[in-house]
């Protein structure tokens, strides 16, 4: 039997309960890894507050650090004993808030060795979905003038990395008070005085803010990683056949439309990214799912060579309702700097 935190309802507030569930068999494309540390991300609340519907009994949890300690007859990558990163998405046992999760071997790297547990335990989701974001469609051009809404977050962090890996790129913000600007200074490496602080401004002062920033002139590429009034502020400041990414789906009856002749992406020659990191996922086809091997890798590859760096981590605690609740109420504030991760089998 194995330790798990299991959803019981959709509510933000309840229905969390530390259970013991009988531990997973590996299918033959799976490995079980026995997790050392589980990371936290805004979608695990949204599940919870049921944005997406689905099954409401279940172990919630996107990306895990541990041990492999079994493996299905044909993966081919991993060994039992070996230390890795994960991504238990749509198609694994159950979520990373447990003791034992399998998953197929293609969302699966081997940790990079200057990293903890802990720091590994938080890569998966947020990078690939900033690689996604900024590296997979060559979104950011050397010299660019970029924003960045949500730099100081979990995703943001990666963003910010992937876009400075071009020459001469000059990264601008927001952030909501003097606190969160400090840290995406100290922290992140944005220069203050590309930092706007929007707390208590209207959507049209953010922009005229911005621009005042940037004398006049408007973004080559944007990156909304806030949704709502945000997401505005980014397509509108994004510049003449320039990019636009953004991590927030709209999720209302009459979503806007991105076609029309009279709207902002066509007026403009934009290109628009709409990232969705379980893209490929939702296909029953197990070759679709290399692409994460390939990325995965990639990221590892990056971080071991200390061109990625891992993002500023908070341990909210060890498994139990407590922490997971602890998390969530943090994250759905809004209000996270970097990651938070969990510590699971110590
Ligand atoms: N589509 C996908 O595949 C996908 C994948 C991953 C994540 N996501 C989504 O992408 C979003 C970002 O994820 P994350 O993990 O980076 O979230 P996160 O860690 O919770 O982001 C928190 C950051 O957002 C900033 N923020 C909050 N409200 C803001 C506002 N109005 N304007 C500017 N910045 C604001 C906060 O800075 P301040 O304190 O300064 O406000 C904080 O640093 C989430 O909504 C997540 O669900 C989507």
């Amino acid at each position: 039997m194995m330790k798990a935190v299991v959803m019981k309802e959709f509510s933000l507030s309840k229905g969390l309960v530390l259970v013991e569930l009988p531990v997973p068999k590996p299918q033959s494309w799976e490995v079980r890894i026995a997790v050392i540390a589980s990371g936290f991300n805004p979608i695990d609340w949204k599940i919870r507050a049921g944005k997406f519907g689905g099954k409401t009994e279940r172990v919630l949890g996107c990306e895990c650090s541990g041990i492999v300690n079994a493996v299905g007859t044909d993966v081919k990558s991993f060994c039992v004993g070996d230390a890795v990163f994960a991504l238990p998405f749509h198609r694994s046992s159950n979520g990373s808030y447990a003791e034992f999760v399998c998953l197929p071997e293609t969302l699966v790297a081997k940790k990079p060795g200057g990293l903890s547990f802990e720091q590994a335990a938080v890569i998966p989701l947020a990078t690939l979905t900033a690689y996604r974001a900024t590296r997979s469609v060559s979104s950011c051009i050397d010299g660019a003038n970029v924003l960045i809404a949500g730099a100081g977050g979990g995703v943001g962090g990666f963003v910010h990395q992937f876009v400075k890996m071009q020459k001469d790129v000059s990264v601008y913000s927001l952030a909501r008070d003097a606190a969160s600007r400090q840290f995406l200074e100290e922290k992140i490496g944005i220069q203050r005085e590309r930092i706007l602080i929007y707390g208590g401004l209207s959507e049209s002062e953010i922009k005229q803010g911005l621009m005042g920033m940037t004398r006049g002139a408007l973004f080559d590429a944007t990156y909304d990683l806030v949704g709502g009034t945000t997401k505005n502020v980014c397509l509108d400041m994004t510049n003449y056949s320039g990019h636009f990414a953004t991590t927030l789906p709209e999720h209302g009856p009459n979503p806007p439309a991105v076609w029309p002749y009279s709207s902002i992406p066509f007026g403009r020659n934009l290109s628009v990214h709409l990232v969705n990191i379980g893209a490929e996922l939702d296909s029953d086809s197990r070759a679709t799912w290399t692409v994460y091997q390939k990325q995965l890798k990639l990221i590892a590859e990056l971080l071991e060579k200390k061109s990625l760096l891992p993002p500023h981590t908070t341990i909210v605690g060890s498994l139990s309702a407590d922490t997971v609740q602890k998390a969530h109420d943090l994250l759905h504030a809004g209000r996270v700097k970097g990651k938070l991760v969990m510590s699971v089998n110590v």
